[in-house]
């Protein structure tokens, strides 16, 4: 049993593998939190006394209760505003005389097993015989008919608790929530670092670490999607905890919109997180007998340092996030027209690119932006998806001969735009997100529809739907190149203007739901110039994201690296491109960046048309790789060999197979030093009693983990991959 409750104490535990969570309901029916993290045993010592005395007057108290039960001095699993809790909040709901103040009592509680998938929302999923169960708590504010309804998905096997508030209009008037987090956390002590992956286009989700400090400590996008800047997702790390041991909370967020992830170090001494729907800009207007759904927050704890918890997330989320076993599926290793030819194709030349691709094992063409309207640069036709003829001819007729290869054909859109110089521009004018009367914001000659109205859905999926029935498409590469400016819908009452960002986004999860209805099979690929909306609310849909636009592979190590803090490696979209690099200009070995490629899903994002013999040898040997390896990356244990938040001359990492009888480790060096000494590489996550053949020896498990294998790479760039196999 995952969710206990324990009556006479009026305390519920919930168990997994690796973690306990308990809270308790007190005397005056507020929900106090008592532990999360490392396994109890037993429910003796989880109440102690009074969790915590406030001491004075600036720390008020309900009428009727005592001092000691401040809300501002408890650890809370949901709070309130403006009745004493001075912290960052859970909720916060205008009612109809205007009153802001927001104060929910426990009512109820059920248990039951499994989980709900959330409507219209990415959310996670368990299957009729995983050890899932859910517990739900309804709390009501104390002067209205107003619930909320927390709930806590308990995922044993992969130690994370799924988290969402639902909040009902129970009374007769219409209410305005202004704020609604997804979760709250109370940690009692502030001894923590706080990580988080930031950056810019083409430099995503870098890791930093920092020591928290009084006050709020946040990231957060108000770009209308999660954003190159900060990826919606936390890891709070004991000052003592590294890699590999020591105490590490993960909280990531399953959405793709305007987020808030904050950490509050409070005057007593506590760290308070909230991670949700970021409140600036967002009221949502509940009418009454209407409800409203946070999305989900994956919250996970290891004591194994930064790699449990990853090794954690990466479980869940490949098991009960990402759709119809796609994490561990091999994807077709496919080529990507973008760099290989950008906008400057004919199908002559696609063709060319698809006959070279075949012959050297490789399985699907992707078709990149230009091949619709009359889109020979990126100032025109987005919203035109209909095939530019002139360009590449019949499009049924060039997959079938791409077929007829025996390859597989993929194409990019990029839905959520529209291009001034387009027909769909002079037929909808009154479809682009913009405020009448103010001038609009570009990016890239381009502008945003508005996905808040169901008619942009609606067209948008049958004029995609006609692209995909027209032809064996296979796979959809779907793109966001820019930010939401502007933000209005011409279509919404003025009370209603601060939910259209979070309408976009239900309007972009809708169309995605659309298209998987329609074309089950699909794989879609997600992107926003590169990692721009790299999150667990995307993996929700797709299996995998374009991880960046840099395809650099010395700084995709820190990248990919980085992205698997919180997301598999068979999410990361990572290909072998041309150099000198497009982006970095930067010269690195062609198996190196076959090396690197290889820990994400693989596949090319250059004219192979123009590879040397060797090249193309290099290539065959990499299909190989990545054919032979694929189920070790993709559905093995992640072990991060060095610092990954810094970067290193030498880098390393690798992958254990869940049976432990295989590894692959990869080693990197990014910088060469002339007489650096001998280095090993010491292997984590090995059988010690097994023997494992590597590099022609035999040695146990114990003894590759202690003493290491000898690497031995001498200049710029160059890379190893080894392999380790159990005899
Ligand atoms: C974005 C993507 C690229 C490519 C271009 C096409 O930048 O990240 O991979 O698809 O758009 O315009």
């Amino acid at each position: 049993m995952s969710v206990q409750f324990i009556e006479n104490k009026n305390l519920f535990i919930l168990s997994c593998a690796k973690l306990s969570y308990a809270f308790y309901v007190d005397a005056n029916r507020r929900l106090v939190h008592l532990h999360f993290g490392g396994k109890v045993f037993g429910e003796e010592g989880l109440i102690q006394q009074e969790i915590r005395k406030s001491h004075s007057s600036f720390s008020p108290w309900a009428a009727g209760e005592k001092p000691e039960d401040s809300v501002d001095a408890l650890q809370l699993e949901f709070s309130g505003f403006n009745t004493g809790d001075f912290r960052v909040n859970s909720a916060a709901v205008q009612t109809c005389n205007g009153s802001r103040i927001t104060d929910a009592l426990y009512v109820s509680h059920r248990i039951y097993k499994g989980k709900k998938r959330l409507a219209g929302l990415p959310s996670a999923f368990a299957g009729d015989h995983d050890s899932v169960e859910t517990l739900e708590i309804t709390m009501r504010d104390t002067a209205c008919e107003l619930e909320f309804i927390l709930s806590y998905s308990v995922f044993e096997e992969c130690s994370t608790i799924v988290r969402s508030v639902k909040a009902v209009n129970g009374t007769a008037s219409p209410l305005v929530l202004e704020r609604l987090m997804s979760a709250q956390l109370d940690l009692p002590h502030t001894g923590f670092d706080f990580v988080q992956l930031s950056g810019s286009w083409t430099r995503e989700r870098h890791p930093e670490r920092t020591s928290l400090r009084s006050g709020i400590q946040a990231i957060r996008s108000v770009r209308g999607a999660s954003g190159h800047q900060n990826s919606p997702a936390v890891a709070l790390m004991a000052h003592d905890a590294t890699e590999y041991s020591g105490d590490v909370y993960g909280a990531v967020l399953a959405y793709s919109g305007n987020f808030l992830i904050e950490v509050e170090c409070e005057q007593y001494g506590t760290a308070r997180l909230c991670a949700g729907i970021n409140p600036e800009n967002f009221s949502w207007r509940l009418a009454p007998g209407e409800s409203f759904e946070t999305p989900e927050v994956y919250l996970t704890y290891s004591g194994e340092g930064l790699g449990g918890m990853s090794r954690n997330l990466h479980d869940f989320m490949r098991r009960h996030l990402i759709r119809d076993g796609w994490a561990y599926r091999k994807r077709p290793l496919l080529v990507n027209s973008w760099e290989a030819a950008y906008f400057d194709f004919d199908s002559a030349k696609l063709l060319g690119i698809a006959e070279s691709a075949a012959r050297l094992g490789i399985e699907m063409l992707v078709l990149d932006d230009g091949w619709f309207g009359v889109r020979n640069d990126d100032t025109t036709s987005l919203g035109d998806w209909f095939v530019n003829t002139e360009k590449i001819g019949d499009l049924g007729e060039l997959v079938r001969k791409i077929n007829a290869l025996g390859m597989k054909f993929g194409l990019w859109f990029e839905p959520e735009m529209i291009s001034e110089k387009s027909e769909l521009y002079r037929k909808h004018p009154e479809w682009v997100l913009h405020e009448p009367g103010r001038r609009r914001s570009i990016g890239r000659e381009q502008m945003l529809l508005d996905m808040s109205r169901p008619e942009v859905v609606q067209y948008l999926f049958e004029t995609i739907s006609n692209i995909l029935h027209s032809a064996n498409i296979e796979y959809l590469k779907w793109d966001m190149n820019r930010n939401l400016t502007e933000v209005y819908s011409d279509v919404l009452p003025p009370e209603r203007q601060g939910e259209v960002s979070h309408r976009y986004m239900l309007g972009v999860y809708r169309l995605h739901e659309m298209l998987l209805k329609e074309f089950p099979g699909l794989l879609i690929e997600g992107c926003s110039g590169g990692g721009g909306r790299f999150d667990a609310g995307m993996l929700g849909y797709v299996p995998q994201i374009w991880c960046s636009d840099d395809t650099d592979a010395m700084e995709r190590i820190l990248i990919q690296l980085g992205t698997s803090y919180f997301y598999p490696v068979s999410a990361i979209g990572a290909h072998v491109s041309v150099c000198p690099n497009h982006i970095t200009g930067r010269i690195t070995p062609f198996a190196t960046r076959g090396d690197i490629a290889l820990s994400g899903t693989f596949g090319y994002e250059l004219d192979l048309t123009k590879l040397s013999e060797e090249e193309q040898a290099l290539v065959r040997k990499q299909v190989a790789d990545y054919h032979k390896y694929h189920h070790i990356i993709a559905g093995g244990d992640l072990y991060r060999l060095s610092d990954s938040f810094k970067v290193n001359a030498f880098d390393a990492w690798m992958y254990v197979s869940r049976d432990r009888r295989e590894a692959l480790i990869t080693a990197v060096c990014r910088f060469c030093r002339p007489n650096d000494g001998v280095r090993f590489v010491r292997p984590r996550g090995l059988d010690p009693e097994m023997i494992y053949e590597v590099d022609g020896m035999q040695i146990s498990g114990a003894t590759l983990m202690s003493v290491g294998i000898q690497v031995r790479l001498n200049s710029d760039g160059a890379s190893r991959i080894y392999y380790l196999k159990a005899l």
